[in-house]
């Protein structure tokens, strides 16, 4: 959902924020830009397609210079061309702005602007605003009092970087979308998300809503809109850059898919012990729910299925409960008092999940948010935050921070469960836990004997795919089939098992692959529908622990014999190697699927 990086007192700005545009990527591609200031010239450099065509086109002329700006486009207002990439500029050329979110009152200000004789080149929001600092420098505004004087005409989300020709400094803004500031000696850095410049720096602020900034070489202030002084905390990330690399794999989404051993092993480290049994959870101590009669979940996308995961464990032991996709949630809270409200969010940035967040905060719940990445918005607006600890995730389609997020909330079920229904349902946590804590091996050995590679080239070719289960297996069968849209471009749907039989039936050919999904505990409605679909022609491949359950099947994926509620975990890990082997036979580009982006910054 684009991505802002800039820089000021590196020794080469292009190079600085070129490598800061490849480390976002993810956050949209379908234009990239820059703008260097070279010591006397403002120079523009911008292009549809991905930043390797930005650099291959102007390989021999990238600009020289010590500050810069530079985005990476994900396409809101007008297609993907070379005018609509950023930066955008003023019609002298002297005003040059990347943008991230969006202006909603854009349409007055472009009909004002372009009535006093602006001229725009562009269909984006974005453009009014360099537009409107020159107006502002145009009546006499220094540079400062110009960019705050757009600032307050501006409706809508933003992180705005800008700078003017002839100044070495760049100025910044955010309302609503994300801007972190990182520090270096010198030098100081600017983006939407820290993994821009974790090569050069882990030294960071994270910016609030309403701050300015402007960075020189060797000085950084922070305002607020009507310049008065803020001071802000300069936290440390223990985030390692080799950790935002590719590491040798062909695909972050390969690298990610088996870094899940190590990512699982850092989400329940220090959280679990299996002999007492206990779970630790920093500033969930016993007790800390025993005010809670509801949780309510809301999240998007993949964090959605964590969610229904989440949620199915604690209707399972009778707590209530519910899910709602965050574009969904209507706000309406009947006991507000006894509600925990979890908005469940890897990014901690989706503007749908922050919203639902916000309407939850107004009705009066409690908010616990669960995400991965310190210091983002959500995890600063919720009342709390638990952490997943996956560590940085790049590709677009979401691996490992499922698996930490499911883990992640079958902890705070377990706790929820012991405060809301008082039991200290001691039997079953020791026994869960103690496959918790062999979960990150039986990951390691699913990854060493999958048999997905050799399977996907036997079905590259077909019209659809199923995937199907029952109970804790349903989010699991419907994140597989999510992951394999997204990444394959094929039409992927899950089921609810028993739902087979109530429409998609009609869908079944000859040769239709059905991935079944079965964990020792869910298993009987799984078996019955698919034995119904391979009645009518259907392929079943089916993920089970047991070969006797699956003699029936077509193919078989099998997994380690565990915990039920945590066998959906590692047929998961089956299934994103089908979709990563299928996506690779099929040419697919996986780590940057057309028309999506990783982190949705717009409702
Ligand atoms: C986008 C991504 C999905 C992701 C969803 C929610 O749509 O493409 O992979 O699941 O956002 O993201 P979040 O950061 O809130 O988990």
């Amino acid at each position: 959902m684009c991505g802002i990086i800039a820089c000021v007192g590196s020794d080469d700005a292009v190079d600085t924020v070129l490598t800061g545009l490849k480390n976002l990527e993810y956050r949209g591609y379908d234009s990239a830009g820059l703008a260097i200031q070279n010591g006397t010239d403002l120079i523009v450099r911008k292009r549809a397609g991905k930043i390797s065509d930005l650099t291959g086109g102007f390989a021999r002329e990238l600009p020289q210079g010590i500050a810069g700006i530079g985005h990476t486009r994900w396409s809101t207002h007008g297609p993907p061309t070379d005018a609509n990439a950023h930066p955008h500029t003023s019609a002298s050329g002297d005003v040059a702005v990347v943008h991230n979110g969006i202006i909603s009152n854009y349409e007055s200000l472009r009909s004002e602007l372009a009535e006093m004789g602006y001229l725009f080149t562009s269909d984006t929001d974005t453009e009014v605003i360099p537009h409107l600092v020159e107006r502002y420098l145009d009546a006499g505004f220094d540079t400062d009092g110009a960019f705050r004087k757009t600032i307050e005409r501006l409706e809508g989300s933003y992180a705005i970087a800008l700078m003017i020709e002839g100044e070495e400094a760049v100025r910044a803004a955010r309302q609503g979308s994300p801007l972190v500031v990182g520090l270096h000696d010198d030098a100081y850095y600017l983006a939407s998300d820290v993994p821009a410049f974790l090569e050069f720096t882990d030294e960071v602020i994270y910016l609030e809503d309403g701050d300015m900034v402007t960075v020189e070489s060797g000085s950084l202030s922070i305002t607020d809109v009507a310049g008065n002084p803020i001071t802000r905390e300069i936290d440390t990330v223990d985030w390692d850059p080799e950790e935002t690399g590719k590491g040798g794999y062909e695909h972050y989404m390969l690298k990610e898919i088996e870094n899940q051993p190590e990512s699982l092993s850092n989400t329940i480290r220090g959280r679990i012990d299996p002999e007492e049994p206990a779970i630790h959870l920093e500033g969930f101590p016993r007790g800390c729910f025993s005010d809670v009669s509801e949780v309510h979940f809301v999240a998007c996308g993949t964090s959605y299925h964590a969610a229904l995961y989440g949620a199915r464990l604690l209707e399972e032991a009778n707590v209530r409960v519910r899910v709602s996709r965050a574009s969904e949630f209507t706000g309406r809270i009947p006991d507000p008092a006894g509600t925990l409200v979890v908005p469940v969010t890897q990014s901690g940035e989706t503007a749908d999940t922050l919203g639902a967040l916000r309407q939850a905060g107004v009705a009066g719940a409690r908010t616990l948010a669960v995400t991965n990445v310190v210091g983002s918005t959500v995890a600063r607006e919720a009342d709390e935050v638990l952490y997943i600890r996956a560590g940085p995730e790049i590709g677009v389609a979401a691996t490992k921070t499922f698996s930490s997020q499911v883990v992640t909330l079958t902890l705070l079920a377990e706790r929820l469960k012991q405060d809301v229904d008082g039991g200290d349902g001691r039997e079953n946590l020791g026994t869960l836990l103690r496959d918790l804590s062999v979960l990150p091996d039986q990951i390691e050995e699913v990854i060493r004997t999958s048999r997905a590679e050799a399977l996907s080239s036997n079905y590259s070719d077909r019209d659809a795919y199923f995937f199907i289960g029952h109970g804790l297996q349903h989010p699991v069968a419907l994140e597989g089939a999510l992951k394999f849209k997204e990444i394959t471009y094929e039409h992927a749907e899950g089921f609810a098992s028993g739902e087979l039989k109530h429409g998609p039936l009609a869908l079944i050919t000859p040769g239709t692959p059905v991935f079944a999904l079965f964990d020792g505990k869910h298993d009987d409605k799984t078996h019955t529908n698919a034995k119904e679909a391979q009645a009518r022609g259907a392929e079943i491949i089916a993920i089970t622990a047991s070969e006797g359950t699956a003699a029936f099947a077509d193919e078989v994926l099998v997994i380690p014999d565990t915990h039920p509620d945590l066998s959906g975990l590692l047929a998961n890990v089956q299934l994103q190697f089908v979709s990563y082997y299928t996506a690779r036979l099929l040419g697919r580009p996986i780590d940057k699927p057309r028309n999506l982006a990783k982190s949705v910054t717009v409702e």
